[in-house]
């Protein structure tokens, strides 16, 4: 397995969901910068299961740091966090090593490792990996807001539930407001309300849904990235689709954009009050050629349907090498996009830290 991200520091997600504990090894955050433990747990808080319409699984999320941190400072040795796993029952999982769950990694897990994967509540595989993914990301985002660069997420849709667009740019104070709400939409109560009943209907139909979560970066400087093949959107969407449950990503105006003609969708340049440049609109999402433009960073992600539902579903019997059905046990969500927000938000921290470092060794390189 390759679950280790950064070119220029280094992040090493480890762990299964019934296993002891899963966690994060980190090496490369600056020493001396003072960590915000109890912003970081509230973080995680929101990726946590066991809220309303989610999973009945409910553990603590706790975070207990190894090393590399001393009285909430980071000292400079890899940093090494993890969270035990409490509350598992691996008994709703011993069918799943025969008969593959349609949609998960069951199938795929096996034919790479020869059945000795562990499949125990997804294993390697599940959405409690991302806790983990959640504290390094967490912390990224720490250290990229004390450098003015703000991370935020909003939920874009749920099934057929839309929150309203941006107007022109994505609004960082509308999306500061939001941050850690449990539905964090910019159309309020009535939106969120439209989404949770989204969320039941397909709970009562023994189903799941998906939907999407648009992120931005506000405050990154122009010059990030790294073309043809470290550009901004490769090295974010290879982080990005680590996050178990990801299908799609579209940067600015991003498929629209391809039904525009090129002068809709061209963002026309103009020099601000300050001398600075800018672009008129922002279709071009903050990168233009694989490099940062100084302009607010977004993109969309597509999160599918939890897999594992408790209707029956036809699926294979490896034993038997026939056809069979199967319904899932376990405790799963009906819907995973609320709690894929600071999953979200954690790979774009990761991904801008990593090339905020790099152009932080160009500057100071001679050559
Ligand atoms: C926060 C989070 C929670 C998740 N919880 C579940 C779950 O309860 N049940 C499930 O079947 N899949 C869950 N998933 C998704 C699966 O882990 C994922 O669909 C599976 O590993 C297959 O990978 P793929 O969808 O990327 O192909 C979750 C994903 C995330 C991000």
């Amino acid at each position: 397995m390759a679950s280790i991200i950064g070119d220029n520091f280094k992040v090493s997600i480890f762990g299964q969901s019934h296993g002891e504990a899963i966690g994060t090894v980190i090496d490369g955050f600056p020493a001396g910068f003072s960590v915000d433990v109890e912003k970081l747990q509230n973080f995680l808080n929101t990726r946590a299961p066991g809220g309303h319409l989610a999973t009945p699984r409910k553990e603590a999320d706790k975070v207990e740091f190894l090393s590399g941190i001393v009285d909430g400072v980071l000292c400079g040795a890899p940093l090494a966090a993890i969270i035990r796993n409490t509350n598992t029952r691996s008994g709703d999982y011993k069918e799943l090593m025969d008969v593959p769950r349609p949609g998960h990694a069951d199938f795929t897990a096996r034919i790479k490792y020869g059945g000795a994967q562990d499949v125990r509540g997804g294993g390697h595989f599940s959405g409690r990996l991302t806790a983990p993914l959640c504290i390094a990301g967490g912390i990224a985002r720490q250290i990229l807001e004390a450098q003015g660069i703000k991370v935020y997420a909003r939920i874009k849709q749920i099934g057929s539930a839309k929150d309203s667009p941006f107007s022109e740019f994505p609004d960082e104070k509308k999306m500061e407001a939001l941050d850690g709400a449990c539905y964090p939409v910019y159309g309020g109560e009535s939106v969120a309300e439209k989404m949770m009943a989204e969320i039941e209907a397909a709970r009562n139909d023994l189903d799941s849904v998906g939907g999407i979560i648009e992120c931005a970066v506000f405050g990154l400087p122009a010059g990030l990235g790294e073309p043809m093949f470290d550009g901004a959107e490769g090295v974010i969407s290879k982080v990005v689709f680590g996050i178990p449950a990801v299908k799609g990503i579209e940067f600015g105006s991003g498929f629209s954009g391809s039904a525009m003609r090129g002068s809709e969708n061209n963002d026309p340049f103009y020099y601000d009050n300050d001398g600075n440049v800018k672009t008129a609109t922002n279709n071009h999402g903050g990168i233009l050629g694989g490099i940062t433009s100084g302009m607010p960073l977004y993109f969309s992600v597509a999160i599918k349907p939890t897999p594992s539902i408790a209707k029956t579903q036809q699926s294979i019997s490896f034993s038997n090498k026939e056809n069979t059905e199967l319904n899932v046990k376990g405790r799963h969500d009906p819907c995973i996009v609320a709690r894929a927000v600071p999953c979200v938000i954690s790979a774009a921290a990761l991904a801008v830290y990593d090339m905020v470092k790099k152009a932080d060794f160009k500057s100071k390189s001679k050559f």
